[in-house]
């Protein structure tokens, strides 16, 4: 196990109605703030309407920034910054899902640095004070709710980057399950597969002797499959709702992989995709995570069995272990479809025509993804094959 320190400070206030504790906890923080969001989901189904009131009654003052596209943009970001430094603001609501967080992520971490906003996530360190965030949370899915990252898309190259601070994880988070029954059945199933994803990617370690946090894994891996298959044919159920809810914040807080160096080669992969194709990550995850295990399973059979074993129920055939792993993906791709997910890139009607510069593009700005096993051009583009 490695060394590890483990600091979660996000304040998580869960459960019905809570959004209207909003402009009490914003006060606590800012009398002054930006208010950001999407397009516009928040004013079809009430709660913008909520949080305004709640924040008039505290006296906040508001500034709005909205439009935030999935898979935001820099560009936003960009206007986010100035709109920030125009009226001194230190404090930023995103209320949303992961798109809006990390573009509110990326305005906070903008704003007390000289250079261009889009340096931080090509190479150059955070190492400066960042604006304070908060989130009232509208789809489980990122993670982003207690995470210390964001991703952001580049539309000049369509590059999709990530960068982090400890200081980006949100002072305090709002999730209630009751604004998530407005989700579609496909948002909502994207959702489950980016947050299976967040375990599988730390799951998967050349790390021994971490069997604490294997089997947290394991346990939150079959807990978002169990609830992800009831949610998706009861879409209206709280109890469902809550689950899935609570998964995608567990799946993303650190606490699972503590001690473990985790892998995230899938996740890097599938920004090329979204980049590109704008698809929702968590579709394009359903591609890449099969494709990513067919092609390195060999590496570590010992843990494909064990993931295969403890997580989908296959049964161990010591006399060929091979066989083991490989159901083990199989099951993890009829998961996928059981949600009405793609698991190719055909299902999602992309073809051959731009896997070379995704793989080329991979590597524009790190030596390698991946850390179970390192992937670059050929690796990549040979993943990218197998998801055809
Ligand atoms: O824009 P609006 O109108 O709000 O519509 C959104 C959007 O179209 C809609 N939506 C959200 N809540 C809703 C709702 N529709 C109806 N009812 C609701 N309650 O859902 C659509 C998708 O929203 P988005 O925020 O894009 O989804 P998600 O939370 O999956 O975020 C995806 C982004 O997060 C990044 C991804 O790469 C992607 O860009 N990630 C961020 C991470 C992080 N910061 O830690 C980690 C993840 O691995 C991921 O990479
Ligand atoms: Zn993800």
């Amino acid at each position: 196990m490695q060394n590890f320190n483990f600091q979660n400070s996000t304040k998580i206030i869960f459960g019905k109605n809570t959004e209207n504790k909003i402009g009490n906890e914003v006060k606590k923080h800012s009398n002054k703030i930006l208010l950001h969001y999407g397009g516009g989901s928040i004013k079809a189904n009430g709660l913008y309407d909520k949080v305004i009131n709640s924040l008039k009654v505290n006296n906040i003052e508001v500034i709005e920034l909205s439009g935030v596209k999935p898979n935001p943009r820099v560009s936003l970001v960009r206007e986010g910054i100035s709109l920030c430094k125009k009226y001194n603001i230190d404090f930023i609501l995103a209320v949303g899902g992961g798109s809006v967080i990390d573009s509110a992520k990326a305005i906070a971490a903008g704003v007390n640095y000289q250079g261009d906003v889009w340096d931080l996530f090509t190479g150059t360190p955070i190492n400066h004070a960042c604006l304070k965030v908060a989130t009232i949370l509208t789809i489980p899915a990122a993670g982003s709710e207690t995470s210390s990252g964001t991703v952001i898309t580049n539309e000049d190259g369509f590059y999709k980057l990530s960068t982090g601070h400890p200081s980006l994880r949100p002072v305090f988070s709002i999730m209630n399950p009751e604004l998530t029954f407005t989700l579609s059945k496909y948002q909502t199933a994207c959702g489950i597969a980016d947050m299976l994803a967040h375990v599988m990617e730390r799951y998967f370690t050349n790390e021994k002797n971490v069997s604490v946090t294997d089997r947290l894994c394991e346990g939150t891996m079959k807990s978002i499959i169990e609830n992800g298959i009831n949610l998706i044919n009861n879409l209206d159920n709280y109890d469902y709702r809550a689950e899935i809810m609570l998964a995608g914040m567990v799946a993303h807080n650190d606490s699972l992989s503590i001690g473990r160096i985790g892998d995230w080669a899938s996740h890097d992969i599938e920004h090329e995709i979204s980049a590109i194709y704008d698809i929702p990550h968590g579709a394009g995850l359903a591609i890449v995570f099969p494709a990513w295990m067919k092609f390195v399973y060999k590496h570590d059979i010992n843990r494909f069995v064990q993931f295969a074993n403890r997580v989908f129920n296959v049964e161990i055939n010591i006399n060929n272990l091979e066989e083991t792993a490989l159901e083990g993906i199989s099951r993890l791709e009829s998961f996928f479809k059981a949600l009405n997910l793609p698991t190719l890139l055909k299902e999602a009607n992309i073809t051959d025509e731009y896997i070379d510069e995704m793989a080329r593009k991979l590597t524009a700005y790190r030596d390698h993804a991946g850390s179970f096993v390192e992937i670059r051009y050929k690796e990549a583009l040979s993943i990218l094959k197998l998801a055809l």
